[in-house]
């Protein structure tokens, strides 16, 4: 199977999560659009009726209002049942790395709203332990210089991610920085850690909202990992 097909099978799997007539979480992510093309078409079938969604980027409420979900703000809603989201990488306690789409403000405001975390992944993103993905760590620009040096310090080698020659420009009016070489060991502690640098907008390390199931996309079928 390739990877397309395995992102396409957890998109499938994730409609098992969603109650009908809810509001529910969405990601980003090319395995997000999977599950979103998954569900216009539940709801085309006339199989499943959800109230709308709360997005975490301009590009899934894009692809949601394409298809004629509602999509509402994260103000509107006090909690949601589920959140389905993609990652970088998932270790074997359900801790992310997220942000490779530079979503992960958002992508945490909305998990942090919801009582589970789905994330779909294929079976790629499967690791021991995390810090192998460069690390997306969305900043405040002024402040890029003070936070290299202070991932220098930890081993690290952080440089602002480019689109077209420039920074990137997240939703948000940020830039982000993509850190490698860093060995994530306690990523609770250092998502905590790393969240009290000045300028430090979000850092891409899902401790706090970690996933509370993981759809792993294989070439058997779908595992379903609890956390
Ligand atoms: C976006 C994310 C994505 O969930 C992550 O990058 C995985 O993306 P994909 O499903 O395309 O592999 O965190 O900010």
């Amino acid at each position: 199977m390739t990877q397309d097909e395995l992102k396409t099978q957890v998109g499938i799997a994730a409609l098992k999560y969603v109650t009908p007539d809810s509001v529910i979480g969405v990601g980003t992510g090319s395995t997000v659009n999977k599950f979103i093309e998954a569900l216009a078409g539940a709801i085309a079938r006339g199989e499943l009726k959800i109230t709308g969604a709360v997005s975490s980027s301009v590009a899934s409420t894009q692809l949601l209002e394409r298809y004629g979900i509602p999509v509402f703000e994260a103000n509107e809603v006090t909690r949601l049942g589920v959140y389905i989201d993609g990652a970088d990488e998932i270790d074997g306690e359900g801790y992310m790395i997220k942000g490779g789409g530079a979503a992960l403000t958002r992508e945490k405001i909305v998990a942090s709203l919801a009582d589970k975390f789905i994330c779909i992944a294929d079976e790629s993103k499967l690791v021991k332990a995390l810090g192998a993905f460069p690390l997306p760590v969305e900043v405040i620009p002024m402040a890029s210089s003070h936070i290299q040096r202070r991932f220098a310090a930890k081993g690290g080698v952080a440089t602002t991610r480019l689109k077209d020659g420039k920074p990137l420009v997240t939703d948000n009016g940020q830039h982000i920085l993509d850190v490698t070489g860093l060995k994530i060991k306690e990523p609770l502690a250092f998502e905590l850690g790393v969240n009290q640098w000045s300028g430090v907008l979000t850092v891409g390390v899902f401790a706090q909202q970690k996933a509370s199931v993981c759809l792993l996309g294989t070439s058997a079928g779908v595992k379903t990992i609890e956390y």
